[in-house]
């Protein structure tokens, strides 16, 4: 039976990263977060002054982009299993930094590290090395069309920004985030998308031969089952001309 390459790609908060997880252990592959791994990144820019937005009241941001090109050839990501609950938890230089990266400050500032080409360049290498030996599901925003242009199957994840604001104020609010605004979810989550789908470099867009799951109105459960089938589908297929 042959292994194969998911990529799952598509907008922010749509749940990508739940059903990538759900697929990969349904079917024993290996799980890869690409958005921990630039969240990461955002987190060391944060921790080391090279990163700051201008001022209280405006959204965009100062990077020191010649400091940060020098000390990320010494930033090393990785990710380990949290044996109890088996789900992968991202390191930053063997320090296990799962929550950090999940908080506002590291959501609101990740897009402009993510737009930056030396991060993608290091980032989308080190993904395709995971990648080598195939039985691999990841997820990110340009999986199938600059990491592996080459996975048989594809999926590109979307649901409303309304919904995907909702769902992202829930998940904070379970995890005990007391200072919540909907209103600043949303706008984070259209801010997102913006810069994402106008950047420069790999910005997200659907691969061509991509397969669109638009979970808007979709259970979890109805998702899963669809994406389970597209899964059999691919590997029937690449069996078939192995
Ligand atoms: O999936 P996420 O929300 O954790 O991603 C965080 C950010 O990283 C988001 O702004 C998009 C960016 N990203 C990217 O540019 N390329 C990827 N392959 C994954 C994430």
């Amino acid at each position: 039976m042959n292994r194969i390459i998911v990529a799952i790609d598509g907008h922010s908060s749509c749940g990508k990263s739940t059903m990538a997880k759900w697929l990969a252990r349904e079917v024993g592959y290996i799980y890869v977060d690409t958005g921990a791994m630039y969240r990461t990144v955002t987190l060391f820019a944060i921790r080391n002054g090279l990163i700051k937005n201008k001022t209280d009241n405006d959204s965009s941001v100062w990077i020191d982009e010649e400091q940060l090109k020098k000390q990320l050839k010494d930033v090393e990501i990785s990710f380990v299993l949290n044996q109890e609950t088996k789900q992968p938890l991202a390191c930053l230089n063997g320090e296990i930094v799962e929550d950090l990266i999940r908080g506002m400050e590291v959501s609101n500032l990740v897009s402009p590290i993510a737009a930056l080409p030396f991060v993608r360049e290091k980032l989308t290498m080190q993904q395709k090395q995971m990648g080598e030996k195939k039985g691999i599901v990841m997820d990110g925003r340009d999986i199938g069309t600059a990491v592996f242009p080459q996975a048989e199957l594809k999926v590109f994840v979307t649901a409303s920004a309304e919904v995907r604001a909702m769902r992202r104020f829930k998940e904070l609010q379970e995890k005990g985030d007391q200072n919540l605004d909907y209103n600043e979810i949303l706008k984070n989550v259209q801010e997102r998308d913006y810069i994402d789908s106008h950047r420069d470099v790999n910005p997200l867009r659907q691969a061509d031969d991509a397969l669109v799951l638009d979970n808007s109105n979709l259970t979890k459960e109805e998702q899963n089952k669809i994406l389970l089938d597209m899964f059999t589908q691919a590997v029937d297929k690449a069996n078939q001309s192995a």
